[in-house]
């Protein structure tokens, strides 16, 4: 296990929005986490990232008990987020954004050694290296999201909501990508509100509902639970299931 969450309860000031939540993150797979709007997703990516502090519970991150660490040691023991609102600097180069991402590091020569490995994986950030991230589609946007992401080496990196607001053959691009980090090495724990293609996409799948945890499984035993089916998929699968 790379992340464990345990029996974390915590909110913003005016009350609990987790109300104990448990899962894991096991090495090398991508988790998804899907649920309704308000459930909670978000607020766990903010507890693991340490922008809050749970009230009670733990994260252990690598066998290390990581709560109470501030965003910055967190961030710099291997642990990256993309957040779900867009998080780019538009007047900036594409470049420039991602290598923003090592803000942390002072050797340039690492620096360079990392974009270099960085744009491997992500063509658009070589080929729009020196436009405005502003000029660039949402879906182009995201990806240099997550090549910013990767400028630290994380070991687990999080990302809430890619999906949002791209057409399917975007969509396919993006989530073509996050596999591809995954193969590169990376653990991912990804949320998605497109219950559906994010399952499709993770190995493991998490189900949360008002701050609690559902329903947790490998993903094809969630995507195949008919009640989760009925909830957030659409009833499809069962629909599917009965021809
Ligand atoms: N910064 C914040 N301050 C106060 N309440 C918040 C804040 N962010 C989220 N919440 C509340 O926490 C609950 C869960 O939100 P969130 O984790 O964003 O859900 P999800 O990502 O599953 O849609 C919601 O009721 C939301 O209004
Ligand atoms: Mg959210």
């Amino acid at each position: 296990m790379l992340l464990r969450i345990e029996n974390v309860i915590a909110g913003y000031g005016g009350g609990d929005v987790l109300r104990g939540v448990n899962f894991e993150v096991a090495e090398g797979s991508i988790t998804c986490v899907v649920g309704p709007n308000g459930a909670g997703k978000s607020t766990v990516l903010t507890v693991v990232s340490g922008l809050i502090r749970p009230r009670v519970g733990q994260v252990i991150f690598k066998g290390q008990n990581i709560t109470g660490w501030n965003p910055k040691r967190i961030l710099t023991s291997g642990l990256a987020q993309v957040p779900q609102n867009h998080s780019l600097f538009p007047m900036m180069t594409v470049r420039e954004n991602v290598e923003l991402g090592a803000y942390t590091l002072s050797d340039s020569a690492l620096i360079r050694r990392r974009y270099d490995q960085i744009v491997e994986m992500f063509p658009v950030v070589r080929e729009r290296a020196n436009e405005q991230a502003g000029s660039l589609s949402g879906g182009q946007q995201r990806l240099v999201e997550f090549a910013r992401s990767l400028m630290l080496d994380p070991a687990l990196v999080m990302l809430d909501e890619p999906s949002m607001g791209l057409d399917p053959k975007t969509l396919k691009d993006v989530f073509k990508t996050i596999k591809d980090m995954q193969e590169a090495g990376k653990t991912i724990l990804l949320v998605e509100q497109n219950a559906k293609a994010g399952l499709n996409l993770a190995d493991h799948g998490v189900v949360m509902e008002s701050g609690r945890v559902r329903l947790d499984g490998p993903s094809a035993s969630v995507l195949n639970n008919p009640e989760i089916a009925a909830l957030y998929l659409g009833g499809g699968i069962v629909a599917q299931a009965q021809h």
